[in-house]
């Protein structure tokens, strides 16, 4: 019999394409969301991708009462992939308590009830936001994090601490934080991929919707940083990649692996690109003519972050391996298909 998997914000972006990848590995999959951020019809693209329609649950996993609810009804969970969370930097200043709320209460309520029923194994979303600006790059996993430029970056940070601690005093749980760099493009079959509510507030979301004609203009965020061609630099990796990363880490739990009761692993390509360098790679490999201006930096926004990925290489025994033009037209192919151009 395959190992259930618990997997929260299951039909988010990074969350519905780790479900595809799980049970294409044989893992039987329940997804928990609320469906703040995404759709119910995420479930049936990816039964269309996998033959397989996850089972789905919609709360809120800061409902205390609801989330206790649900273990007590699913005994046979084995892991959990923890990804619920609110994500908008912009918005997490403006709401700061509804931020600490929902990504800190969740997280407490899920470990609660881990204990409560018996399930050792998390999997937590972080984001390599806990870095702030690195002295040096690339970024090991050794490198001491900075204090967090907004209250969701510090959500990150201390959900990191709290699974720190709870397997620290409690050794029957045991977790792995993976620290994500730049998650883009979608699934190839461009049946789940990135939809953002609103304005996109990510680069290459943006770019697509500028391409598909339902934004004038991309606004580059600054050309006088200290980089090669002044634009800032970040590790772009597929999503598809990033999703697999966290099958290996969920066996990596079940079969005992972890060298440690909690882990961290940087989960980027190693390699750095330049947001005009996107724009070309956009450019030549859909053979279409981005509309952009140069603007002023943006508020918050580091230089330059690029992952030292050694440890995910060697450890995790994964590898990013999809290319930036085969990624970037991945995520052009699914806004082709929602805009249905
Ligand atoms: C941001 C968050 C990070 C979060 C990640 C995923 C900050 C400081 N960091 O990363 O915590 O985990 O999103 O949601 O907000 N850019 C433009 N024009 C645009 C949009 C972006 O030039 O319209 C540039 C940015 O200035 C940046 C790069 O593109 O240099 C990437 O931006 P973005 O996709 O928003 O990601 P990060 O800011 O790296």
């Amino acid at each position: 019999m395959s190992d259930k998997v618990l997997v929260t914000g299951g039909t988010g972006y990074i969350g519905s394409h780790t479900v595809v990848e799980l049970q294409e590995a044989g893992y039987e999959v329940i997804v928990v969301d609320d469906l703040s951020n995404s759709g119910p019809e995420v479930l049936e693209n990816i039964r269309k991708i996998t033959g397989i329609k996850p089972a789905f649950s919609r709360f809120n996993l800061s409902d205390q009462a609801k989330t206790e609810s649900f273990f007590n009804r699913h005994h046979d969970i084995r892991a959990i992939i923890h990804f619920a969370a609110s994500k908008a930097v912009g918005e997490s200043v403006e709401m700061p308590l509804h931020y600490y709320r929902n990504n800190l209460v969740s997280m407490l309520n899920i470990l609660e009830c881990q204990l409560k029923y018996g399930i050792p194994h998390m999997v937590f979303s972080s984001s390599c936001t806990v870095y702030g600006q690195p002295e040096r790059l690339p970024v090991t996993e050794a490198t001491p994090r900075k204090d967090a430029e907004s209250p969701y970056g510090n959500t990150k940070r201390v959900n990191e601490d709290i699974l720190r601690d709870a397997i620290q005093a409690y050794p029957q749980l045991r977790g792995i934080a993976l620290r994500y760099f730049n998650p883009i493009g979608a699934h190839p079959t461009a049946l789940i991929g990135e939809l953002p509510l609103g304005v996109p507030q990510n680069l290459v979301p943006f770019i697509t919707q500028t391409a598909a004609g339902l934004r004038d203009e991309l606004k580059v965020f600054g050309n006088d940083y200290d980089t090669p061609d002044g634009s800032a630099i970040r590790d772009y990796i597929n999503v598809v990649d990033l999703a697999k990363a966290h099958v290996v880490a969920i066996e990596r739990l079940l079969q005992g692996k972890n060298k440690a009761g909690f882990e961290i692993f940087n989960l980027g390509t190693g390699q750095g690109s330049s947001v005009l360098e996107i724009v070309s790679a956009f450019e030549k490999v859909t053979g279409l003519q981005l509309n952009y201006r140069i603007v002023e930096r943006r508020p918050g926004d580091i230089e330059k972050i690029w992952a030292d990925t050694t440890l995910a290489n060697q450890e995790l025994g994964w590898k990013a391996e999809k290319g930036l033009e085969e990624t970037l037209l991945s995520a052009w192919n699914w806004e082709k298909r929602i805009r249905e151009l």
